[in-house]
């Protein structure tokens, strides 16, 4: 075939492939089996192996590109990218509507529209090709994500006219995508993304784009950036134009002429929110009319002619099928509620916490209840209350048992305390909690070592005090179920490697009774060595910043029992460092970077996790705190950053990616 045979034929494909794109990802009707696409693909990849210089960045063969190896450049917006004001009720939005109508009278229509709990982006068009992608960034500078949002099949690469515009929507991941995602991780042991919005933007922050390609991420487009050359005056009909371009919009919006018909709309998907195929945290509402929009014009961080309804926080019904007991590692003993499976905020829930057994008493919650399960703070569902109308009879109470579910030893309740705990200082439970506590990252750090690989050693009878895990031998390793020769390997060097830990990662992994990390290095700082520690008396100690009594009480308590000195010994023996090794706090350099800086670390890391980039800023003088207020100074966002990242945005802070802190701990 000759070239421009070759070329012919590549464009009549990529048009046929458009089309067949667009039916099946932008308006889901499509009009071929897949079959038929995936042969046309194949012709066109032919073709283009046998004539590379006829590829174009637009042809359906080139959505996943080569990865990034320098990080996302920075995209500055030409039209800053604002954020909405919020209303959480109905006097909200009647006061939104009121204040519009004192500037414009009464003759104003509303646009409503889904809020997509996903990730703003902005897309850039010329002359009807996709040219570039980014996020919102603070608003004003987001980065260029160009490479991964050319992977989202609903985005398309080419309009339908050759139109040059900078069009803006949501990313995001649907439910079921998310579900199945989560399901494969959980399989492979990986960590888990709390919802759909955190793992849709985890994955457009990867910079392999063969990642993002393959988490089945999709798009609704709702506004306009910059349109030039439009003579549309209201955002109805640009809502209309972007779908007829060939760009994806949520076909649920609805336009209302009073306030009345929006709080109509606002209840309809509130209630019908869980049977969408994608998550929604509230409604946003637009006033149509785009002269009416200017005439209202902006306050410095959003404009006065739209407002984002919020939903409350996610509540279910489900039945409570079962309350399990489980034993922490000091021992006390937390009932869990079992639930039928329910959707809640992103996530299908089947456990609960019922936090203590005063809660169920009080509340009377009873095994084979209705309850009420809510997301506190968006993650860990809890219980909230039981509904008694819909008793059966078969309600069962609940007693906490007087033994403990582990061991049978007696549960005791210390004074002024709610929660029964087992004392029994043998008790296989806390035993296993511990040991899950010490090879924890933030404590040892033992990768490889996670929960049931724990629980593998400690049932195989192969741990019985930590001194054990630094006695393991490859042979026995290899004998335990879906343990290989590279797994073993990998385990004993991360063993290996964790004897050099800084003395406060040890203290902490220790377990002892109230204290934290933060304890723990100030402890390790302050004496230098573990033997300095164990000798130090209730006097020294309560004189320490930040040591309060019942820490110190809880010190002098656990280095006077004999198995902890016995414990300590043979750690020492094994090689396991007992010395402060981490920076002196007087040597703290004062014009670091970081020196009386707040620093909040959210999301993942790739090349450091997160508490080496914790004690790495500390040891510079930062200060590292875990959630975002006015008073932080930077936030460092890693992979899959959610709420703390757009808090920040939102509050206008300094937002780092990793290689920006990376530059900034070689400086
Ligand atoms: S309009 C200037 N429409 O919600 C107005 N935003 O809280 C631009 N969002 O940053 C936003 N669905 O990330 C608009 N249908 C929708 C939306 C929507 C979700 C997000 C968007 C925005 C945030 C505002």
């Amino acid at each position: 075939m000759d070239k421009q045979k070759a070329q012919e034929q590549i464009n009549a494909l990529k048009e046929v492939l458009n089309q067949y794109s667009y039916e099946y990802y932008v308006v889901d009707k499509p009009t071929v089996p897949d079959a038929e696409y995936d042969v046309k693909l194949a012709e066109l990849q032919k073709l283009e192996t046998e004539y590379p210089e006829l590829v174009t960045a637009d042809s359906p063969t080139q959505r996943v590109g080569g990865a990034l190896l320098g990080g996302f450049e920075k995209v500055r917006h030409n039209v800053p990218m604002l954020s909405l004001s919020n209303a959480f009720n109905e006097t909200d939005l009647r006061d939104f509507a009121r204040r519009a109508e004192n500037v414009l009278g009464d003759h104003i229509s509303y646009v409503c529209e889904l809020k997509i709990d996903g990730l703003a982006v902005s897309l850039t068009y010329e002359e009807g090709k996709f040219v570039r992608g980014a996020t919102r960034g603070d608003g004003t500078v987001g980065e260029d994500i160009t490479v991964n949002l050319r992977t989202i099949r609903s985005i398309p690469l080419t309009l339908k006219e050759k139109e040059t515009l900078e069009v803006r929507g949501e990313v995001f991941m649907p439910k079921a995508s998310f579900d199945s995602l989560n399901k494969k991780r959980e399989e492979n042991e990986e960590e888990l993304f709390a919802n759909p919005r955190n793992a849709a933007a985890g994955s457009l922050r990867q910079l392999d784009p063969k990642i993002a390609a393959s988490r089945n991420l999709d798009v609704f487009l709702y506004a306009v950036g910059e349109w030039k050359n439009s003579d549309l005056t209201t955002h109805s009909a640009r809502l209309d134009t972007l779908k007829s371009l060939g760009l994806k919009t949520n076909p649920l919006w609805k336009k209302c002429t009073t306030i009345e018909e929006v709080l109509d709309y606002v209840n309809h998907w509130t209630t019908e929110r869980p049977n969408l195929p994608y998550e929604i945290d509230g409604i946003v509402i637009k006033i149509d009319d785009l002269n009416q929009q200017e005439e209202l014009g902006y306050t410095a961080k959003s404009p006065r002619w739209s407002i984002a309804y919020k939903f409350p926080a996610e509540e279910a019904m489900t039945k409570l099928t079962d309350i399990e007991l489980s034993v922490g590692r000091t021992g006390v003993v937390t009932p869990t509620g079992i639930l039928e499976p329910v959707r809640i905020a992103g996530s299908t829930v089947g456990r609960a916490s019922l936090h203590n057994e005063d809660l169920i008493r009080e509340q009377d919650i009873r095994i084979g209840d209705f309850v009420v399960v809510k997301k506190a703070g968006d993650i860990i569902p809890k219980v909230v209350r039981s509904i008694h109308e819909k008793r059966t009879g078969d309600e069962v109470e609940f007693h906490m048992p007087e033994k403990c579910p582990a061991c049978g030893a007696d549960l005791v309740r210390l004074e002024e305390e709610v929660a029964l705990r087992c004392i029994n200082p043998n008790c296989p439970a806390q035993l296993m909690e511990g040991f899950i506590h010490f090879v924890s990252r933030n404590a040892m750090n033992i990768d490889g070592l996670g929960e049931k690989v724990v629980m593998q050693l400690f049932n195989a009878e192969l741990i019985h005090t930590m001194a054990d895990l630094y006695r393991l031998e490859k042979e026995e390793l290899l004998e335990l179920e879906r343990m290989g020769e590279k797994s073993v390997t990998n385990l004993l060097n991360a063993i290996e490697a964790s004897k050099q830990n800084s003395l406060e990662k040890l203290i902490f992994g220790l377990g002892i009774r109230f204290i934290g990390e933060k304890a723990a290095r100030i402890l390790a700082e302050e004496f230098g060595t573990m033997e300095k520690l164990q000798e130090a008396n209730y006097e020294e100690l309560v004189t320490i910043d930040e040591i309060g009594e019942k820490m110190a009480d809880s010190i002098v308590q656990y280095f006077s029992e004999e198995k902890v000195s016995k414990l300590l010994n043979e750690l020492s023996e094994l090689g396991i460092n007992m010395e402060y090794t981490g920076p002196k706090r007087a040597a703290q350099s004062a014009d670091s970077i970081f020196a009386d800086k707040t620093v909040v670390l959210t999301g993942k890391m790739e090349s450091l996790n997160r508490n080496e980039a914790k004690e790495k800023i500390e040891s510079l003088g930062g200060k590292v705190t875990g959630s975002v207020s006015k008073n932080t100074d930077i936030v460092i966002a890693g992979e899959a950053a959610g709420s703390k990242y757009d808090k920040a945005v939102k509050l206008g802070i300094t937002v780092w990616n990793e290689e920006e802190l990376i530059e900034a701990l070689k400086d």
